[in-house]
């Protein structure tokens, strides 16, 4: 069992907390007034707007150190709904790896729709949950995690694939609000 910490109370950090109940996970979600909680998980999740992370993280900062910490964000222009927000060679992920020297960060959750981790399955695929990081052991704790709750975990690689995954996830969210593809739907993936 994984002691799982998950900061944001909005439908990804709920969809996240049911899926590693299913798993038997022990989980503490911490919504805007628990700021002065402690997050007690070894996973900590970070389930809130990418704008929102610069000020949690540097607020939280020791609170994570010696963590893995999970970024979850896609860091949309929701104005422009044209681009990513963070550099073309950097990503959202990156960002907080250089922020949190102490803890290990990967990037997960952002290509699946919130949906889709409820139900588990996208379309007759079961949802697969990619997750990029550089180290081996807090990749396998999360995919043990995904796989408790019966979903697909995937290695995607480093650190640096965080930037491809959160263009997938730009592009998914793109497909979506123009009505190419579903909100309970999205990309499934094939071994
Ligand atoms: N929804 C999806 O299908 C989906 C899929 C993949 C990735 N994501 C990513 O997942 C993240 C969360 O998305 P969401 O759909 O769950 O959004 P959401 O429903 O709007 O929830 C975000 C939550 O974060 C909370 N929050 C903001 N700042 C906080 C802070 N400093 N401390 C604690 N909580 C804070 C918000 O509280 P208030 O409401 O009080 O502001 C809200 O409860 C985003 O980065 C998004 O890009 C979403």
């Amino acid at each position: 069992m994984t002691d799982i910490s998950i900061i944001g109370t909005g439908n990804m950090g709920q969809a996240i907390a049911a899926l590693a109940g299913r798993g038997g996970h022990s989980v503490q979600l911490l919504g805007k007034a628990d700021a002065a909680t402690s997050a007690t998980g070894d996973v900590v999740v970070l389930a809130v707007p990418y704008p929102a992370l610069s000020e949690l993280v540097s607020q939280r900062g020791a609170d994570l150190a010696g963590k893995i910490v999970v970024d979850i964000t896609n860091p949309v222009n929701f104005e422009t709904f044209d681009s990513l927000t963070v550099p073309a060679d950097s990503s959202a992920t990156a960002e907080i790896a250089a922020a949190l020297p102490d803890s290990r960060v990967l990037k997960a959750f952002n290509t699946t729709f919130a949906s889709t981790l409820a139900t588990g399955t996208v379309g007759d695929l079961t949802t697969a949950v990619q997750i990029a990081g550089d180290d081996a052991d807090a990749k396998a704790t999360l995919a043990e995690v995904v796989t408790s709750a019966g979903l697909r975990p995937i290695d995607a690689g480093a650190l640096k694939r965080a930037r491809e995954l959160e263009a997938l996830g730009f592009l998914q969210i793109s497909l979506a609000a123009a009505e190419q593809v579903s909100w309970t739907g999205g990309f499934g993936v094939v071994a």
